[in-house]
């Protein structure tokens, strides 16, 4: 595993969605530690912090623009890094991603499909860009953010939890394939942790409820009650969870370690942990019944 503990050698890492949470403590936690860290993100405006932190503690951290629903923002960002650093990418933090809630009758393909744009293809361009680099210097660690949501589903998260669970399917898989160049894919599964995620959520443009915002109260809908009722347990979660800064200590303590198997999966947060527990122990019947 490539490690900043080769003192003499330069590491290279690359996070997307670095504005806010957990790639904004990930990016810092990383050059904090020695990385020669590319902060990405998609909008720059958003940047100020970041480079504010980076210039006060004189850190080796580098802000780039890169979308990963655009793949013309991640070639072009990926062969400047590349060019920079002599065409050498050892770690790569698939962060970027958002939430889609809203029972899958009233959300819209075309809302379904961003969902996917940003969680799985995201991540799949971004990867496709960086393989030929990790493969011709045979090593690199590519970590993908899943969730709990990418081992359990829940009510009204049908378009995220299907996301999370592909970004699981792919990473196992493209697992074996990469191993024999020295690749490691790991995933991350956090539980919920107090981020920018609660308020970037997005609601179904079409989900009634009178609790959302931007969207329109139709108490003739088949699903407004249980809509009511989950976005009103929603938001509260976010209150007293977890904070990125433990995501981040567990992304470095991956990257960092010598004995990582090539698929493993890393739970942050002690509901994870709780929930993962419970699921072990209970048949599918009872395990329903205490998620409804
Ligand atoms: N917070 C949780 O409870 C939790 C739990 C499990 C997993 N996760 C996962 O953790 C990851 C990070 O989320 P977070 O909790 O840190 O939330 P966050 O604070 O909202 O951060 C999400 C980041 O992703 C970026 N992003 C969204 N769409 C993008 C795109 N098309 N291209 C590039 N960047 C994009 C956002 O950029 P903008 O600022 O421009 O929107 C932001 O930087 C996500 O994959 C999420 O699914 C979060």
């Amino acid at each position: 595993m490539n490690t900043a503990d080769d003192r003499n050698k330069k590491v290279v890492a690359v996070v997307t969605g670095s504005s806010s949470g957990i790639g904004f403590e990930t990016s810092l936690a990383l050059a904090k530690n020695g990385f020669v860290t590319y902060a990405t993100m998609r909008n720059l405006g958003k940047s100020n912090k970041i480079i504010e932190l980076k210039q006060k503690k004189k850190l080796p951290l580098e802000v780039l623009k890169l979308d990963v629903t655009d793949d013309k923002s991640i070639k072009e960002a990926i062969e400047k890094i590349a060019n920079e650093q002599q065409g050498t990418i050892d770690v790569l933090v698939n962060n970027a991603g958002y939430g889609l809630l809203g029972p899958l009758e009233e959300l819209s393909i075309q809302e379904f499909k961003e969902q996917f744009e940003a969680n799985v293809f995201g991540v799949i361009r971004v990867i496709q860009e960086i393989l030929p680099i990790m493969r011709k210097q045979r090593h690199g660690t590519i970590v993908n953010i899943s969730s709990v949501a990418g081992r359990i589903g829940f009510p009204l998260t049908s378009a995220y939890v299907s996301s999370k669970f592909a970004l699981e399917g792919l990473s196992e898989s493209i697992a074996y394939e990469l191993e024999p160049f020295g690749i490691n894919v790991i995933l991350v599964e956090p539980g919920v942790i107090k981020t920018n995620f609660d308020s970037n959520l997005k609601i179904g443009k079409n989900v009634s409820t009178t609790t959302a915002t931007t969207t329109t109260s139709d108490r003739n809908s088949p699903y407004a009650d249980i809509t009511e009722k989950r976005i009103a347990a929603f938001k509260p979660r976010f209150e007293n969870a977890s904070p990125p800064i433990e995501v981040a200590k567990v992304i470095l303590n991956v990257i960092t370690s010598k004995n990582v198997q090539p698929g493993s999966r890393y739970l942050v947060g002690n509901d994870a942990f709780k929930l993962m527990e419970i699921r072990k122990n209970k048949s599918d019947k009872e395990f329903r019944r205490l998620v409804m």
